[in-house]
């Protein structure tokens, strides 16, 4: 029996435009733009035997079996088996390893999902006898994959900056995958940093998709949508020169809370911050004015507050993190992250 491997590192990704709300099969309901990451990544190897006669998956995570995590591979498997018929009847192995905490709200999915994705394209080639190349056309694909995993996956597969989701003013721009954007972003956001940091390292209370499903019925959906789009438009403008940063800070902040004020306005309402988020949201605000410095706040659905900033300020930043922030953080943890090149394979 045939046994085929393949075997990627791919980031995780922070959203600076917020993918909040969905239709059809992970469809997004509002364009986002994301920051790919480099230090939170996910390792992952996928052992395939095609024609195993019973087929079967088995999921490591850090080497132990994870069967909790079966339910959303075996569905992300049956909406991709249209694209790869082998795997219906395969034996399938997945062992990875990730640099952060599961479900700490640093999209584990995305960096997960992508990994997955990129080892079942790259084995699909091997069936099929192509030579594996790592164009365009062929990431464009793995980020189509992505998303049927989990939406923000699609962003991952890219270098520096990714964007997602339909916008009439981005005519190659689609619902479908994510497309690159790093060469529309000027020098600086190519080495921006991002510091992570943990407020908690725990399970969320409720998962990104149970939000995203809160959002079909949300009164301000409508709104948010379209909110969102203005948004990245200004952004998209802001990024393109390095005078854009206090549009960068204002757009940032502005996206990370609404994104959590429609969490607590929805008719089933949730809280993902905790009382430390808020206190380095506020932190963060003093020291700017005090500062001067561009230092923004981003959040993820969780209560982790990721720091993002240029590079130049790094020493700053770390100083007055030491001195001021760390205090609200669990056990001093936090990530020093930064913009990554995206997914590589491992040999
Ligand atoms: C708040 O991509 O995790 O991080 O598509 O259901 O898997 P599913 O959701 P997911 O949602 C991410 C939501 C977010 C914002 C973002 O990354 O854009």
């Amino acid at each position: 029996m045939m046994v085929y491997n393949s075997s990627w590192q791919s980031p995780s990704n922070i959203a600076l435009i917020k993918y909040w709300g969905k239709y059809g099969i992970q469809l997004p309901r509002n364009p986002s733009l994301s920051f790919t990451l480099s230090a939170c990544h996910t390792n992952m190897k996928v052992e395939i035997t095609p024609d195993a006669g019973i087929p079967g998956l088995t999921v490591l995570y850090d080497g132990n079996e994870r069967p909790s995590f079966g339910p959303k591979i075996k569905s992300f498997f049956a909406r991709i088996d249209v694209h790869f018929p082998w795997l219906k009847n395969a034996s399938v192995l997945i062992d990875s390893t990730s640099t952060f905490p599961h479900g700490a709200g640093i999209a584990s999915s995305a960096s997960a999902m992508s990994a997955l994705a990129l080892c079942l394209a790259d084995i699909d080639d091997q069936l099929n006898g192509i030579a594996h190349t790592k164009d365009e056309v062929w990431l464009r694909k793995v980020s189509e994959l992505s998303r049927l995993g989990s939406g923000s996956a699609s962003r991952s597969v890219y270098t520096t900056v990714a964007l997602w989701g339909e916008t009439d003013f981005v005519k190659e721009s689609s619902n479908e995958y994510a497309i690159p954007w790093a060469q529309h972003v000027s020098p600086q956001y190519h080495t921006y940093q991002d510091t992570i940091l943990i407020v908690s390292s725990g399970e969320k209370s409720v998962s990104s998709s149970a939000g995203h499903d809160l959002m079909s019925e949300h009164t301000y959906a409508s709104v948010r949508y379209q909110h969102a789009e203005n948004n990245l438009h200004q952004l998209i403008g802001a990024m393109q020169t390095d005078d854009g940063t206090d549009v960068f800070v204002s757009i940032c902040e502005s996206e990370a809370l609404q994104l959590h004020a429609l969490m607590m306005m929805g008719r089933n309402p949730f809280m993902l911050i905790e009382p430390n988020t808020v206190s380095i949201i506020k932190e963060v605000w003093r020291f700017r004015k005090e500062s001067g410095l561009p230092v923004c706040f981003t959040l993820d659905a969780g209560p982790n507050v990721h720091l993002l900033y240029p590079l130049h300020h790094q020493r700053n930043v770390l100083d007055w993190i030491i001195s001021d922030l760390q205090k609200f953080c669990v056990d001093g943890a936090f990530i020093q992250d930064k913009v990554g090149t995206g997914p590589e394979k491992i040999n």
